[in-house]
């Protein structure tokens, strides 16, 4: 079987770092700051083996074209804003995704990963985000629930086959700032009917019980009787009294199930739009592939 990243598939980590970046090096210095990462990566975990550390280094469509000389990865492309702009593109060309049990540990590899790729990245934006009370979003719903759960999680989010990029994953990011007081002027039932599930007991609300336009019935697609899954991997970030959201991610085997997704919330599959745009919007948002860990080494 294809090795993996060890970013991908983790379950019930307690932090994260996001790191996204343009490059402005060199293809060489690229690639040996992928390689120097990698053995960062190993020793950290080595030394810390209780932090159940692992870490995604992903490509945007335009630096993956040229790095990799191979067919594969065919559906990526660069991120264009949907919705009008309301999910705006600020496509970025590497994405760096940390996660495990540790924060401190995590800080070590992203300042790791910095002294690798040293002046051939430059950062665009860092997060650093964190699980908060019960697995919830920062308004105060429970998110993740309905992940794909144990083995299924592979299946959803890498891509099978001897196909040239088989082991590799569709990413996706978008950071989303929530106005947390204006969540607040909606009665608790009428969050409930924003999202599809109530808030504390976290039950689904039946598909005929919640709005078209809920979360929930925006995301849950179908094709050919078939549901889209996606594998999400987004945390909650920022200060109290300042910016703060979720930082949402998902990996997928085929990047068309996300795309499907984010067309349906931003009202360009049938007009309507995802109810949570009422409370929160999207502030970031670009495509990623990461490659098998055998292909990362081998660029
Ligand atoms: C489900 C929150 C953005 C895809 C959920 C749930 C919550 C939630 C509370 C229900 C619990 C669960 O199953 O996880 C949020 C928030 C977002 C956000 C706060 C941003 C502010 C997105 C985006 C996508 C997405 C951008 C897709 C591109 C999904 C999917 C589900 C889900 C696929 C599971 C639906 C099901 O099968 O029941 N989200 N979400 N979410 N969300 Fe989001
Ligand atoms: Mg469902």
């Amino acid at each position: 079987m294809t090795q993996i990243q060890s970013g991908i598939l983790l379950e019930h980590r307690r932090f994260a770092i996001f790191i996204e970046a343009m490059i402005q090096g060199e293809f060489d210095a690229i690639r040996q700051g992928c390689k120097k990462f990698c053995q960062s990566l190993q020793e950290l975990k080595a030394r810390f083996p209780d932090a159940g550390l692992g870490a995604t280094l992903a490509f945007g469509h335009d630096v993956w074209r040229d790095l990799d000389c191979e067919q594969g990865a065919a559906e990526l492309k660069p991120f264009v804003p949907l919705g009008k702009g309301l999910a705006p593109a600020t496509q970025r060309d590497l994405l760096l995704h940390i996660q495990s049990l540790r924060h401190d540990v995590n800080f070590s590899l992203a300042q790791a990963a910095l002294t690798a790729f040293g002046s051939a990245i430059r950062v665009e934006e860092e997060t650093h985000g964190f699980r908060w009370v019960e697995d919830r979003d920062l308004s105060g719903f429970v998110d993740g629930t309905e992940n794909p759960q144990g083995d299924v999680r592979r299946e959803v989010a890498i891509i099978a086959d001897d196909r040239p990029d088989a082991g590799g994953s569709y990413v996706f990011v978008q950071r989303w700032e929530h106005n947390l007081k204006q969540l607040q002027r909606f009665s608790v039932e009428q969050q409930e009917q924003m999202i599809g599930r109530t808030k504390q007991d976290n039950e689904e609300i039946p598909a005929e019980q919640r709005p078209i336009t809920s979360h929930l019935s925006r995301v849950d697609l179908k094709e050919e009787g078939k549901g889209l899954k996606i594998l999400r991997q987004s945390m909650p970030y920022g200060t109290a009294s300042g910016k703060h959201g979720l930082y949402f991610i998902a990996y997928c085997a085929r990047l068309h199930n996300i795309e499907q997704q984010l067309l349906s919330m931003f009202g360009d599959r049938d007009g309507k739009r995802d109810e949570m745009l009422r409370f929160t919007r999207a502030v970031s948002g670009s495509y990623f592939f990461a490659p098998s860990q055998e292909k990362l080494l081998a660029l």
